[in-house]
């Protein structure tokens, strides 16, 4: 195990619920770079900041503008919505600016095995 990284905002309930899916080999996702998945019916943006990885969901909460596509600043942790450009903070899901008012939805990380995981509920 190299590593674990955990943003989320998932109630024990729905931790039960949740999926292991595998994103990558970690050298397949270094510093910097982004990794769009689909897994249960959602698009998850998969983030290497700084050698932690965070997941967001690809679907703004202004007004689903495509998140994960949007810059990413690895210094600062975030990513900005490319439609109206909010910036999201990856690590909680929350807005540092508007328009957007409410967190996009996060998912925990871990890399067991040279592999990164995300839990999708
Ligand atoms: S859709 Fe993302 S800020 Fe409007």
């Amino acid at each position: 195990m190299v590593g674990i990284s955990v943003a989320s905002r998932n109630t024990a309930d729905t931790v039960a619920m949740m999926k292991t899916v595998t994103v990558c080999n970690t050298a397949e996702l270094p510093p910097g770079e982004m990794r769009l998945i689909e897994a249960k019916g959602l698009k998850i943006g998969v983030f290497n900041s700084k050698g932690t990885y965070y997941a967001i969901e690809d679907r703004c909460s202004h007004d689903e503008g495509p998140l994960a596509e949007g810059e990413f600043d690895e210094q600062g942790c975030t990513v900005e919505c490319p439609r109206h450009g909010s910036l999201f903070d990856l690590k909680t899901g929350s807005p540092k600016t508007l328009p957007a008012y409410e967190p996009s939805r996060t998912f925990p990380v871990t890399v067991e095995d040279d592999k990164v995981l995300v839990e999708v509920g």
